[in-house]
This record gives structure tokens, C-alpha cells and sequence, in this order.
């Protein structure tokens, strides 16, 4: 499948706030293609050169409902520097992923998300959890794995899980008070 900004499903189409549905296991090979095919645009679309040549736009996440396949399939990429300033890379191929828990605590970006189906911007706080815990089939590892997640890759989940919902990152900016502070919250 060529997956690149023009053939990206864009907000403008109702299909993008279709529900996905969960996939079967083991993989067909036809969602094992599409799996790899999500993870690969993500790995290039950083790349600048790769980005620039095949019209990727820059992404550390990207679901299968962006490429219009409603199936419970996310891939994502994010990068990380721990205390000690070491790199740490999540990478991830999610099959059937689900939120089991998240805290009370709320996070956000300060700079607010972004998404590829969304060609506008929209600024304003997205509210989301500061941690949560994610059981999901990974076919990196080829197992079932619990992510425990915080900060940016907890970020990152719950806006890729979003996507099976329909739902998008906008949809979290409160309307009437877009950078309303949140009590408590992690600012990230
Ligand atoms: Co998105």
C-alpha cells in the first residue's frame, strides 16, 4: 500500500472517525503486510531525505483508520532521553492494544499535538492521562506485552488508541478555554 500525505485520510472524510475493529491472532498475512507497511511509514517519514522524496510527513505514530482500515492495528516510533540522558527508543507494532489503567493524573503537551489526518492546527491543551498501561499483541516482540507508560509515549497511545475510537486529538481541547490550566497536571 502507498501510504504518503496525499493518501493519508484527512478529517474531512467521515471515515475517519469510523470504529476499528479488533483483529484476530494469529495474523493473517494480509494485516501482518499492513502492520509492517504502518511501522515502515513512521521509521521513514523521520528520515529528512526519505520524507522529502516520497511526500511522508513526520510522524511518531500512525493507525490503520489513517490508511482506511478500520482494525485495531497502531504502529509507533517514539523517542525518549531518560534521567541519566540516555536515548531510549519505543518502538512498537500493536496489535488489539487496550488501555487496562490510567492515573488520575493528567497530562499534556505544552505545545499541543499534532496528527497526520489533520491539516490544520489546533491549539489548546489536550488533556490526556500521565500514565497508563497497555496490554496489546506486539509483533516487534511477537508476543502479548504490557506497556507501562508515562510522559510522552503515554501520550502517544492514548492519541494512536484515540484513532480506533474515532476520536482525535482536538476533540480533548476544551472549546471554551483551549490553554485552561489542569490542576496538577504533568506538563510535557
Ligand atoms: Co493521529
Amino acid at each position: 500500500m502507498l501510504i504518503n500525505n496525499d493518501t493519508i485520510v484527512k478529517d474531512s472524510d467521515p471515515k475517519i472517525r469510523q470504529k476499528s475493529k479488533p483483529v484476530s491472532l494469529p495474523l493473517s498475512k494480509e494485516d501482518e503486510t499492513l502492520l509492517r507497511e504502518l511501522f515502515q511509514y513512521v521509521k521513514d517519514s523521520t528520515d529528512p531525505e526519505l520524507a522529502e522524496a516520497n511526500n511522508l510527513r513526520p510522524a511518531v505514530g500512525i493507525s490503520a483508520i489513517q490508511v482506511g482500515v478500520p482494525k485495531q492495528l497502531t504502529a509507533v516510533i517514539v523517542h525518549e532521553v531518560d534521567n541519566e540522558e540516555k536515548e531510549i527508543t519505543h518502538e512498537y507494532m500493536l496489535v488489539n492494544p487496550k488501555i487496562v489503567s490510567s492515573s488520575v493524573q493528567k497530562a499534556y503537551l505544552n505545545s499541543g499535538e499534532g496528527c497526520l489526518s489533520v491539516q490544520e492546527e489546533h491549539e489548546g491543551h489536550v488533556v490526556r492521562s500521565a500514565r497508563v498501561t497497555v496490554k496489546a499483541f506486539d509483533l516487534i516482540q511477537n508476543k502479548e506485552i504490557t506497556i507501562r507508560a508515562r510522559g510522552y509515549l503515554a501520550i502517544v497511545l492514548q492519541h494512536e488508541l484515540d484513532h480506533f475510537k474515532g476520536v482525535l486529538f482536538y476533540d480533548h481541547i476544551n472549546p471554551n478555554n483551549p490553554f485552561e490550566e489542569i490542576e496538577g497536571a504533568l506538563v510535557i
